[in-house]
């Protein structure tokens, strides 16, 4: 299959493409990839294991080999053989210049960008370039997936963002102020009826008008902001609390981490959809909401190294109050790039079943599933197979 990514040179993109090639050489076993769980083995016969990949990035690097040995020599995160035995293939993606459309303070710095719209085009001639570049690309069996730094929260606009016909005068107008690059890609991924997946806290595909060209269209799309680290942590654990009845009244989520995503993070108005994506699963598992502390802070030595600590205040019976702490140290590419291709394949297996707009069974892999209550990840992962099951 093929994959669109867009944020093509980032750690997370290029980590997946560098996992996906070394799996097909049989450099590697399979660990970390859902998909490959013996309750998905049909998955072979509709999305085999064989990756393709290209995409967009606004970062001027010649390819992904380049941007792979980058991430590589701050983080040393693999074995660095792996990469130099893929460095051909690597070399043959060139990711295309994007747009950067309101991505916020935080995306100056991540050093020389080059955009679309530094090129003075218009709405119209950007979508119309994105297209362009897709469409060289992708063929039946093409997913798109959005990897690209995390964006503020955009400006909402009910004329432009809640139908379709709203969006394309949005476009045609070049009312700039109102798109942002993630609904752009999301746009032109479902205009062409490919798969979509947004795996950022980013809007994306979540626009009311995107949702229904998802269903106008008949392609199947998911999201938001992929579930790796603490959260995932999180939303198996605090399941715990309510089984056993015990209250949580207070719980503590403290982020550090470094790398580009620390970077675009430490901006405020980019952190923003971030925190608001972890700290709403609290409540929607509890049934309540205990007083909450969500922090994601910049801290350049650990790189890609993101560690979690939690602190979680609990009362139990005779009104005790006890406390439990979790420490998550871990790469956060390492955990995210398996759930990448597993994302792609699955979405490529609701295309071949019809399915169509947002496929909440695979709520399993996002922080805010779009259209789903369920953030219980044991819950989560029965849908999915039972969704699998019931469909191969
Ligand atoms: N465990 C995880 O790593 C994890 C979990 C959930 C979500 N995410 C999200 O995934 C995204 C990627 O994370 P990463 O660690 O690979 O970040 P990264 O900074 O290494 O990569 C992002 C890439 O996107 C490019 N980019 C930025 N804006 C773009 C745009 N508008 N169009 C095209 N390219 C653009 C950047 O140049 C960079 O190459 C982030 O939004 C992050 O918050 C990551």
């Amino acid at each position: 299959m093929k994959l669109w990514i867009i944020g093509a040179y980032g750690i997370v993109s290029t980590t997946s493409m560098v996992g996906a090639k070394a799996i097909e050489k049989d450099l590697i076993e399979k660990l970390g990839l859902v998909s490959e769980l013996p309750y998905f083995k049909k998955i072979q016969d509709y999305a085999p294991f064989k990756f393709e990949f290209d995409g967009h990035d606004i970062r001027p690097l010649t390819n992904a080999y380049e941007a792979a040995k980058e991430h590589w020599e701050l983080n040393r995160h693999y074995d660095g053989a792996i990469l130099e035995n893929l460095r051909d293939e690597l070399e043959r993606i060139v990711a295309k210049k994007g747009t950067a459309l309101n991505c916020g303070t935080g995306i100056k710095n991540i050093g020389r960008i080059e955009t679309l719209e530094d090129e003075g085009l218009t709405l119209r001639e950007i979508v119309d370039k994105i297209e362009s570049d897709i469409k060289k690309f992708a063929d039946d069996e093409t997913v798109v997936i959005n990897l690209a730094s995390t964006e503020p929260l955009p400006r909402y606009n009910r004329e432009y963002h809640d139908s379709v016909e709203g969006f394309e005068r949005m476009i045609d107008e070049d009312k700039k102020d109102y798109a942002s690059a993630s609904m752009l890609y999301a746009y032109v991924a479902l205009k062409n009826k490919i798969p979509y997946a947004n795996f950022t806290p980013s809007v994306g595909s979540s626009l009311p008008a995107l949702k229904k060209l998802a269903l106008e269209n008949g392609v199947p799309h998911a999201g938001n902001d992929g579930k790796t680290g603490e959260t995932v942590i999180k939303t198996t654990l605090a399941p715990l609390f309510v089984y056993r009845n015990l209250q949580v009244v207070g719980w503590m989520s403290y982020n550090i981490l470094g790398d580009y995503d620390g970077k675009v993070l430490s901006a405020l108005d980019n952190k923003e959809s971030k925190v608001l994506s972890k700290d709403r699963v609290l409540e929607k598992i509890l049934g309540y909401n205990p007083y909450s502390i969500t922090e994601i802070q910049y801290f350049p030595s650990l790189v890609d190294n993101k560690t979690a600590f939690d602190f979680i205040h609990f009362k139990g019976f005779l009104g005790k109050l006890m406390k439990f702490y979790f420490i998550w140290d871990a790469v956060d590419a390492i955990v995210a790039a398996p759930l990448v291709l597993d994302i792609a394949r699955f979405l490529l297996f609701a295309k071949k079943k019809k399915m169509k707009g947002v496929i909440k069974e695979l709520s399993f892999f996002f922080k805010s599933p779009m259209d789903c209550e369920t953030i219980n990840t044991h819950e989560q992962f029965e849908m999915l197979k039972r969704w699998f099951q019931l469909n191969a």
